[in-house]
């Protein structure tokens, strides 16, 4: 049996997530360059930036599904470098996933449930079975609920609409009980009634359930919407990095490389 990661407690005095020169290069090509970024506990904060900025490779990295070529990541105020994704989830980092591609005939109650016996492992005993697969349940229904996906329980996951399955993934997110989640491009292909209904999720579960909540996106309404801090990247560098309103602000982010979607 693997051995099992400790979540981590997070400190109070230290940022909740910290990159110190992080860097990717695939073959010759230098995809994240040196990005040291600051995730503070709490927050809701962005990365964005043009196609090919190297969001989605910093995030993978941050998961463990990339290893870094340098640099080194902190969680909590733990050094989780190169550690495999399993562990780094179990420590309080997770990601969304595409559920469809992983549990498409599954409801989204088991889906749910799937995740969180996942998390709980060996906990899960032969003995403690019976008790545990009601509060199992319940915990899962609870999740359903925060997402919005009540009235879906008993569907199949590939039945759902694109903003449900979005949803769902959260949802899985929530499952490994996070204390912060890495969201890529959330409303991505979203019509602009599941954009808004998965913006106030976000919200929500930023504010109930004191989640941190770090996303890249390309809908700039939405991230200057919900962000309380906003890291703009540019060929794998940290270009700019600020609040909303001084990021909007920000001359060289407008002009050069948002155009005139926050010129408004
Ligand atoms: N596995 C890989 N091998 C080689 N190059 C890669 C690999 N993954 C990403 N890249 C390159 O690294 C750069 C950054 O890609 P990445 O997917 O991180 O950008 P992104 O900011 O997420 O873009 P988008 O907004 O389009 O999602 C791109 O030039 C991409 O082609
Ligand atoms: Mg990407």
């Amino acid at each position: 049996m693997r051995p099992r990661a400790q979540p981590l407690k997070s400190n109070p005095m230290l940022p909740l997530l910290k990159t110190e020169q992080l860097t990717k290069v695939f073959g010759g090509f230098c995809a994240v360059d040196r990005v040291s970024l600051t995730v503070n506990e709490g927050t809701i904060h962005s990365v964005i930036g043009p196609n090919g900025a190297g969001k989605s490779t910093l995030f993978k990295m941050l998961t463990g599904m990339l290893k870094p070529t340098s640099g080194r990541i902190w969680f909590a105020g733990h050094d989780i470098t190169g550690e495999p994704p399993h562990v780094i989830t179990h420590r309080g980092l997770a990601q969304s996933f595409q559920i469809t591609s992983i549990f498409p005939r599954l409801t989204v109650l088991e889906s749910v449930q799937t995740a969180i016996i996942a998390r709980l492992g060996r906990c899960f005993d032969f003995f403690s079975r019976f008790h545990q697969s009601r509060a199992v349940r319940q915990q899962a229904l609870e999740i359903i609920e925060q997402v919005g996906l009540s009235e879906l329980a008993d569907a199949e996951a590939r039945t759902l609409s694109h903003g449900d399955q979005r949803a769902l993934e959260v949802a899985l997110a929530l499952a490994t009980d996070p204390k912060l989640v890495l969201l890529d491009e959330p409303t991505a292909g979203m019509s602009p009634y599941e954009t808004r209904r998965m913006v106030n999720l976000v919200r929500e579960l930023a504010q109930k359930r004191n989640l941190t909540v770090l996303f890249c996106e390309h809908d700039m309404d939405v991230v200057f919407e919900i962000s309380d801090f906003v890291t703009v990247l540019h060929q794998g560098r940290v270009l700019v990095e600020g609040k909303p309103d001084e990021v909007r602000r920000n001359e060289t982010v407008a002009e050069v490389y948002l155009g005139s979607e926050v010129q408004q």
